[in-house]
Order: C-alpha cells, then structure tokens, then sequence
C-alpha cells in the first residue's frame, strides 16, 4: 500500500475546469474567434502561459509581443479569480471528502501537487486550507507538467520515496509527470483519455483503501 497520496487540485478535488473554459472562451471572444469545450480539452493540467499559447494557435492568432501575453494571460485569471472567488465546499466533487478522510484513518500521508497559482484561494473557499499535509503549487514550481517537479517537491516534502507515493490525477500530461516520477497513478475520468494511469476511477464515490494497494 502507498504511503503516500498526492492530489491534483483542478478536474479531481474541484470541477474548475469549468471556470477555466468560461474565462478562456470569454477571451477568445473578445481576441474574435471561439473557443469549444472539446478545444478546452487540451487546457487541463497546462500551465497559464502555455495555455495561452495553445488558445492563440486555435485562433490562428499570432502575438511576439510578450508583455501583451502577460497582459492577456492576467485578464483571463482576473476573470477566473472572479468565477472561483463564489466557490463553495459543495463544489467538491462527490466521495472526495470520504476518500480523504479514509486515508487520513489509514495513517496515509496526503497532498496536493497542482500547477495552479490560484491553489492556495481555492483551497480556502472549499474549507481545506489547513486540511493536507503539504501542498505544492505552481507558486512553488519553475517547470509545468509533465515535468515531475510538483510530484517529487510533493514526496520530498513529505519524506516519503516517490515509489511509495500515488498521485491522482485527471490530465494526461499530470499522468505522464506522475510516471516520470516513478510514482503510481490513479486515473480520474474517462478511461480512454487516461489509459495510461495505473488504474481508473471515473469517481471518489465509494472508493476502497483497496485502491492504492499494489
Ligand atoms: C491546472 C489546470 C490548468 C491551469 C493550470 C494553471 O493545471 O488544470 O487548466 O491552466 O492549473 O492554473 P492557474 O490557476 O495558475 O492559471
Ligand atoms: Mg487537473
């Protein structure tokens, strides 16, 4: 059994992709072109700037200038920040709050490994602020996903091995930094987007300690 769970905040403890998408589709709008949900599919797990990139390349939109990227990149998180500051605990998703609590019984180590920068307020809305063990966020990292960096700070922190650790995750680039870090993975969601997890789970809801048993 792991000793260790680390957790990817966005898309596996909170649906905030949905916020995500509204505030990149709303600057898409406004850059003249529009932005779909299965466009947004490939936004999950990557950092801001890099999905600002991948926003302009749909549009066919082609900026040199960095500091207007800068510029772009703040109006979207000033949107996002907006839409995540009504949050609430009832937006965490279902059985993830009995899953936490089983593993905290268990004895088993938990943490949050996000690249988000916005972690810390979202933690705070949800009522989990003091709640992990160690959180690593995208504050605290130089290099995105699927780099391991945010997974191997995660274990260092939290004197584990990274072969004694799970990580949860719902991206594939979250999947393949998990692996990179020689770390078991828990898929979360669809099984053919994340067929490279070690298992997967479409949701926490009534969820073993079964599962981070190897
Ligand atoms: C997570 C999300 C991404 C997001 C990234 C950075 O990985 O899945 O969609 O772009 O965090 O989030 P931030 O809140 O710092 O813009
Ligand atoms: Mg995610």
């Amino acid at each position: 059994r792991s000793k260790a769970c680390i957790f990817d905040l966005d898309g596996v403890i909170v649906d905030t992709a949905k916020y995500h998408y509204l505030a990149w589709k709303r600057l898409a709008a406004e850059l003249g072109f529009e932005f779909t949900e299965k466009d947004n599919e490939r936004l999950k797990g990557v950092s801001r700037m890099e999905s600002l990139e991948i926003l302009l390349s749909i549009g066919g939109i082609r900026i040199d200038d960095e500091s207007k990227k800068m510029a772009l990149a703040e109006k979207k998180n000033n949107w996002y920040v907006e839409y995540i500051s009504q949050m609430t605990e009832d937006e965490i998703l279902p059985g993830v709050m009995d899953f936490l609590n089983l593993l905290k019984r268990n004895g088993v180590k938990i943490a949050i490994g996000s690249a988000s920068k916005n972690t810390m307020l979202i933690l705070e809305r949800i009522g989990l602020k003091d709640f992990f063990d160690v959180i690593i966020d995208g504050t605290k990292i130089t290099r995105a996903k699927p780099d391991p960096e945010v997974f191997l700070k995660a274990a260092e922190e939290l004197n584990v091995a990274p072969e004694e650790c799970t990580v949860f995750e719902d991206a594939i680039a979250g999947i393949e930094a998990a692996k990179r870090a020689c770390m078991k993975v828990v898929g979360v969601g669809n099984r053919e987007t994340l067929k490279d997890a070690d298992r997967v789970i479409e949701s926490f809801v009534g969820q073993d300690i079964e599962l981070i048993e190897w």
